[in-house]
């Protein structure tokens, strides 16, 4: 599958696109039922399709999924959870060897019942041309994802056992995600710290030495905007945005910078000690500046 960024940015999904279908969740929620209904009306038709929804139990779990995956459509998050959902939604039809042209023909349903819902909810054209535009995008990029999975399966070399090989994939997937996670919660913890760092800092001034105490705070601080930074480039990530490169060289500008702020105050730093951490900082601020010119 392609990254998640260019899959979204190769559609034009913007967050105007978020906002409408955002908007679209209550009226949608009023369908759900109903949808599923009219989906499995639909599907019923196809030759093959007892051969995949064989029993009871099957279909009720299927029907449960479709009402699901329909309401996520209009749940407004569309990060690395949601196409990795959708992923395991390809893969579950790739298993069952279930033909392609099912699924297309079904999207082509889900297609025309949401624009049937829209032209009786929505009475601005204006607006509905907008609604439409944005529902088109994300049924496509569904469609897009579901597709890719059967191309990726087609092109796959089996090197021991599909059955084995496709559950390390899956357990790999999970796992990197569970280190996200892990990652997250670190960085939190960090920023607790940090701020006890902060606290620390400051009573410098309360006991008299100014200078010391101000520019340690400034220190901390400066600290406390790379921890913010990286949170926020990892929940950007986890909203399946590019993981942006210069925040790791923001990171060792700042803790440069706070070094030359402390070894400021220390009369013993020598000279070259301090000639050279500021060529460090100059070399940093090239490299971050050269960067994010590209990332940009
Ligand atoms: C827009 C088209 C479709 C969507 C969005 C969709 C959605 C889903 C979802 C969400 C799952 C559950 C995946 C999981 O949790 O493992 C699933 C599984 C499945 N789908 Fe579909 N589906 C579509 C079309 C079809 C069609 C046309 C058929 C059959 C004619 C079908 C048959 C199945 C079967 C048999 C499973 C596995 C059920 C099980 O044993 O768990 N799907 N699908």
């Amino acid at each position: 599958m392609e990254s998640i960024e260019n899959l979204k940015s190769h559609y034009g999904f913007t967050q105007q696109d978020v906002e409408n279908l955002k908007s679209l969740l209550p009226v949608m929620s009023g369908y759900r039922q109903a949808f599923v209904e009219e989906f499995y009306d639909y599907i019923k038709d196809f030759e093959n399709t007892p051969r995949f929804l064989k029993d009871e139990q099957v279909i009720r779990k299927h029907q449960d999924a479709i009402g699901k995956w329909f309401m996520e459509l209009f749940s407004g998050e569309y990060g690395y959870p949601y196409f990795r959902e959708l992923e395991r939604v390809g893969m579950a039809h790739v298993k069952i060897n279930l033909p392609a042209h099912y699924v297309n023909a079904a999207m082509h349903f889900v297609k025309c019942y949401i624009d049937d819902i829209l032209n009786r909810e929505i009475k601005d054209d204006q607006e509905l041309v907008h609604i439409k535009r944005s529902v088109d995008k994300i049924l496509d990029i569904n469609l897009d994802v579901f597709t890719c999975s059967y191309i990726e399966e087609e092109k796959r070399v089996i090197f021991i056992s599909q059955k084995v090989e496709t559950y390390l994939v899956g357990f790999a997937r999970r796992f990197s995600y569970g280190l996200n996670l892990v990652l997250m919660l670190g960085l939190v913890l960090l920023g607790v710290l940090v701020m006890g760092l902060f606290a620390y800092d400051l009573t410098h001034v309360f006991d008299g030495d100014i200078e010391k105490g101000l520019l340690a705070t400034l220190g901390s601080l400066l600290m406390l905007w790379v921890v913010i930074e990286l949170m926020d480039t990892e929940v950007q990530h986890l909203k399946g945005k590019k993981f942006a490169i210069k925040v790791f060289i923001s990171v060792a500008l700042v803790a440069v910078i706070r070094k030359i702020l402390i070894t400021t105050l220390s009369t013993e730093t020598a000279i070259g000690q301090q000639v050279s951490l500021v060529f460090a900082v100059a070399v940093l601020g090239v490299l971050y500046w050269l960067i994010s010119r590209v990332e940009d």
